[in-house]
């Protein structure tokens, strides 16, 4: 019931990133109006799939497809490898589907892991990346943003001449996907497939507050060596005794600011859209939050501000504790899968 001691070896497929989830909805049509105010920006759709993308490297960080049975799914994550090497690694793990080419903008190659669980991990190599200039973050609500004025320097003051701070309604641009995770029922069979084939490394790991020797969430980075990575890209709780069904808790991306995460979440409430829980700060990996409902009731959270960690940050293990520094009050039902409804 207790994490082992996870390490990475070169012997393991080593990613360098998450690119994409996957999700399959029944009305196509609602979740692409929910998804241009959530901040995606649509890339191409190919008949019932439509491919969304932020303004990152990676051509699309969301494929949405029309449910056949009218049911949502998830369809699980993407991730980069490394190289070719690594990828063709990846094909020889046990239960690995044989590579395929990848649809949608950008090309490339897929392997797929159908887990004995009911989910899905995919390895992809080889897609043509999006030209990104990063000296400019594209934006839907910020006319002009010069430096935070403090109470002891005022740097906007003194570059001046007309450089205010101005905004205006609108959507929180995506960035790029920046991690996912489930409620597990098969918790410790489902943690050794990840961490033990891939360098998936925990952050933080965080046990029972009564049974001090049971795990019950580990927040997993990709563990990119000298190099800083995203303090979870991966998670993992382990499911309650009355959860029947491993579940995707929410999957997360990233915006730019704290200005942004607030004129992203009026402009989803005036569009009457359901709210979660936000905005408000978390404790481990420090992101400022917002979770959202998307209209299939999958969790869907925009963050800002998460914390890098390299291979210098060893795994913490602490009691479960408050997952907030401050914003609302947790919901009760934040822990649950809310698209049981449309599932039955
Ligand atoms: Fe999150």
């Amino acid at each position: 019931m207790r994490i082992p001691h996870v390490e990475n070896y070169p012997s393991k497929v080593q990613l360098s990133r998450i690119s994409h989830v996957y999700f399959e909805h029944a009305d196509l049509e609602k979740f692409s109006e929910f998804a241009h105010d959530f901040g995606f920006v649509e890339a191409e759709r190919r008949g019932d799939v439509i491919y969304f993308r932020g303004y990152g490297r990676d051509p699309y960080c969301y494929v949405a497809k029309k449910s056949a049975d009218g049911k949502p799914k998830f369809g699980g994550g993407a991730f980069v490898a490394a190289s070719e090497e690594e990828f063709n690694k990846a094909a020889k793990i046990p239960g690995a589907s044989p590579p395929k080419p990848l649809e949608g903008p950008g090309g490339g190659q897929v392997i797929t892991f159908a887990r004995p669980n009911g989910t899905f991990m995919h390895v992809i190599y080889g897609q043509e990346d999006r030209q990104v200039d990063t000296k400019h973050i594209p934006t839907e609500t910020h006319d002009h943003q010069g430096p935070f004025n403090t109470p002891f320097e005022k740097p906007r003051l003194a570059r001046q001449k007309g450089q205010f701070q101005r905004y205006h309604p609108g959507p929180a641009l995506i960035h790029k996907v920046g991690h996912y995770g489930y409620v597990c029922k098969e918790f410790d069979a489902e943690f050794d497939f990840y961490t033990s084939n891939f360098n998936l490394v925990p952050s933080d790991v965080l046990y029972h507050p009564q049974i001090h020797d049971m795990d019950v969430l580990a927040f997993i980075r990709l563990d990119l060596g000298k190099e800083y990575s995203d303090h979870h890209t991966f998670f993992m709780q382990r499911a309650p005794p009355e959860v029947e069904q491993t579940y995707v808790h929410h999957t997360s991306y990233e915006i730019s600011d704290f200005d942004t995460q607030l004129l992203g979440h009026e402009w989803l409430a005036k569009k009457g859209w359901r709210a979660v829980w936000g905005v408000g700060r978390h404790v481990l990996g420090s992101q400022i939050f917002d979770y959202w409902a998307d209209p299939s009731g999958f969790k869907i959270e925009h963050y800002a501000d998460g914390d890098v960690v390299n291979v210098d940050i060893k795994t913490r293990r602490d009691v479960a504790g408050p997952i907030s520094v401050w914003g609302p009050e947790l919901p009760k039902d934040f822990g649950d899968d809310l698209t049981k409804e449309q599932r039955q």
